[in-house]
Order: structure tokens, then sequence, then C-alpha cells
């Protein structure tokens, strides 16, 4: 397996990785919706701290990362991560997340940041393996 930054040619086998892995948590779009969430995702992204996993030309999975400014703050966030449902289970989401992380360290960042829902116990699990620790809090009710 080969872990690489993403480039303009990958925006194709994201979208599709996110069709069968993203969709079903987030809601069904259809492959050219994707496609453009892809090409937006590497614009708003910090490409350097971007990458992919690949075997024999395939894309497996990836993880879209930038440095997220907010008015009184910025830091390294993980903006999207999946991984092609058949490849799960592999450690490709840990060498993504480890491979950004590296990345980061590099240019003295020292936090990265997920935005998870409570029911992605699946995601939760490997960030918490990982040593992420839930930061903040949302408190909010239907109105
Ligand atoms: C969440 C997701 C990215 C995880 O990808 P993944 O590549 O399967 O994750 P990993 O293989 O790194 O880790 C999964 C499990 O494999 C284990 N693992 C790590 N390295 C491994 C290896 N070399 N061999 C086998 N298993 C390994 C991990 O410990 C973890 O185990 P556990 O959680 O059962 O204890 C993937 O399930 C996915 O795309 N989900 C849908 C999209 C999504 O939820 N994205 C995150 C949004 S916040």
């Amino acid at each position: 397996m080969n872990i690489r930054n993403i480039t303009k040619k990958d925006i194709e086998p994201i979208a599709r990785i996110a069709q069968e892995a993203l969709n079903p948590i987030y809601g069904i779009g259809t492959l050219e919706e994707d496609i453009k969430i892809a090409a937006k995702m590497l614009e708003m992204c910090e490409p350097k701290y971007s990458f992919l996993a690949e075997e024999d030309g395939q894309v497996l999975g990836f993880l879209f990362a930038r440095i997220q400014k907010e008015p009184y703050d910025e830091f390294p966030y993980g903006m999207a991560l999946a991984v092609s449902p058949a490849q799960w289970n592999k450690g490709i989401a840990t060498h993504l997340i480890n491979k950004t992380i590296e990345t980061l360290k590099q240019d003295s960042w020292d936090t990265f940041t997920f935005h998870a829902l409570p029911e992605n116990k699946r995601a939760l699990k490997i960030y918490e393996n990982m040593g992420f620790k839930t930061k903040k809090l949302f408190l909010s009710k239907s109105i």
C-alpha cells in the first residue's frame, strides 16, 4: 500500500469511495454531486496534509485536512476521512491519520481535530484507539 498526497486526477475515485462509505452516514447523493464535493474538498484542503492510500493504482481511502481558521483560533482539522468498505479493518484509516499527524508535527502543529457524529461508533472507536479525546461539547435540543 502506498500513501501519497491527493491530486486533481484522484477526484473521481475519491467520489466513488464517498458514495460507498460516506453517503450511508451523511445522506445519499449522486456520483456527480460527490465529484463536485470532492473537487471542492480538494480546493478547500491543505494539500500537503491531505493523503490517499492506493494499491496497484486503485484508491482505497482518503483523508482531507486543512488548517481551520476560527475568529480566535486556528487548528489542523480533518475535513473528511473514508475508506472503501471492502478495505475496512486493514489499518488504512490509521495509516492515513498517522501520515497527516507526522506531516503536521514537521510543521510544529501540536493538535489534530476531527468532528464525528455520536452514532458513528466505528469512527469514534478508531479516534479513541489513537488517543483522540472528546474536547468540545455542543448542547442542542429540538425546537
Ligand atoms: C471509519 C473508517 C474511516 C475506518 O477505516 P478503516 O480503514 O477500516 O480503519 P482502520 O482499519 O484503521 O481501523 C479499524 C480497526 O482496524 C484495526 N486495525 C488497525 N490496524 C490494523 C491492521 N493493520 N490490521 C487489521 N486491523 C487493524 C483498528 O484498531 C480498528 O479496530 P477496532 O476499531 O475494531 O478496535 C471507515 O470505516 C469508513 O470509511 N467509514 C465510513 C466513513 C466515516 O465514518 N468516516 C469518518 C467520519 S468522522
